[in-house]
């Protein structure tokens, strides 16, 4: 525990709570992730190959319920906007499995999944097949922060699940998936990671059961405990939905916290 203490310094208080310190060192992630250098330099801002993107995969395929309400949010803003025939791009579509529920959902609806893992992508070709989407859902390799300003054509709604806490440069990755919508078109993200100094104790709590939901996926577990060390906090989530705002003409913005640890971020432009 000497590891949080030094390298959160003055936040270290509610960091060690009985439920993070059992994550920490109960589990032994001080051990397997070098936790003294993980807290103070980790950049979770890689894609998710290897052994990762299988776990990560199987595990959500598992859990599709997870993805439900933001499917319904979506579903929601495209039928509010009287859109007939919605282009819609996944930032981070990681397994396609959220791109490919909204595919389902909204059956005129034009879907594309970006991300940087040629892992993600192969296992997102077989989701779209599975969900009988295929044909309407377009995957594709890039970086976001590449691709989103320049986007050969602009979204009716930009949808991001997951994504943004991993991403180096927080308000330039939000600024470039509000760009990538068109005029009077939305972007809506979720990231279910906050920094863990960020955390009071039902946060914490949910962090915990988080990690302990992915037992028996080893890769998944790790990811989850750096991704909450290296995400933003709630401040900072903020902090760059404002910066956005003052940079693009927005019609709309909001940033909300929810349970277990979600941060939604909402634009309309
Ligand atoms: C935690 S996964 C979430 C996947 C998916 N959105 C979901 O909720 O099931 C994050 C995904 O973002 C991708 N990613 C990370 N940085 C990226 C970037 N700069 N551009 C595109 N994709 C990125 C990773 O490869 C990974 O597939």
């Amino acid at each position: 525990m000497n590891i949080l203490t030094l390298t959160t310094e003055g936040k270290a208080r509610i960091a060690l709570s009985e439920g993070l310190q059992d994550i920490v060192e109960g589990g032994g992630y001080g051990r397997i992730l070098g936790l003294g250098q993980a807290v103070a330099d980790v950049q979770d801002d890689e894609p998710i190959i290897g052994d990762e993107a299988t776990e990560f995969s199987r595990e959500a395929e598992l859990n599709p319920w997870r993805y439900q309400s933001f499917v319904r949010t979506a579903c929601a803003l495209v039928r509010e906007a009287g859109l007939q025939a919605p282009f819609i791009i996944d930032m981070g579509c990681g397994p396609a499995i959220l791109s490919s529920m909204i595919a389902k959902e909204i059956p005129t609806a034009q879907v594309m999944g970006i991300d940087l893992s040629e892992d993600m992508l192969a296992i997102a070709s077989s989701t779209a097949r599975t969900f009988g989407v295929a044909d309407r859902l377009n995957l594709h390799r890039h970086d976001m922060r590449l691709v989103a300003g320049g986007a050969s054509r602009l979204a009716d709604l930009v949808v991001s699940r997951n994504m943004l806490h991993r991403v180096e440069g927080l308000s330039d990755a939000l600024y470039k998936l509000v760009s990538a919508a068109k005029p009077n078109g939305g972007m809506v993200c979720l990231a279910a990671f906050r920094q863990v100094s960020d955390l009071n104790p039902k946060g914490q709590a949910a962090f915990v059961s988080a990690v302990r939901a992915r037992s028996g996926y080893e890769n998944l577990e790790r990811a989850f405990v750096r991704a909450y060390i290296s995400a933003p906090s709630f401040i900072q989530y903020r902090q760059a939905a404002l910066a956005v705002a003052n940079r693009l003409d927005v019609a709309d913005m909001q940033v909300r916290a929810g349970k277990n640890n979600n941060v939604v971020v909402f634009f309309r432009r």
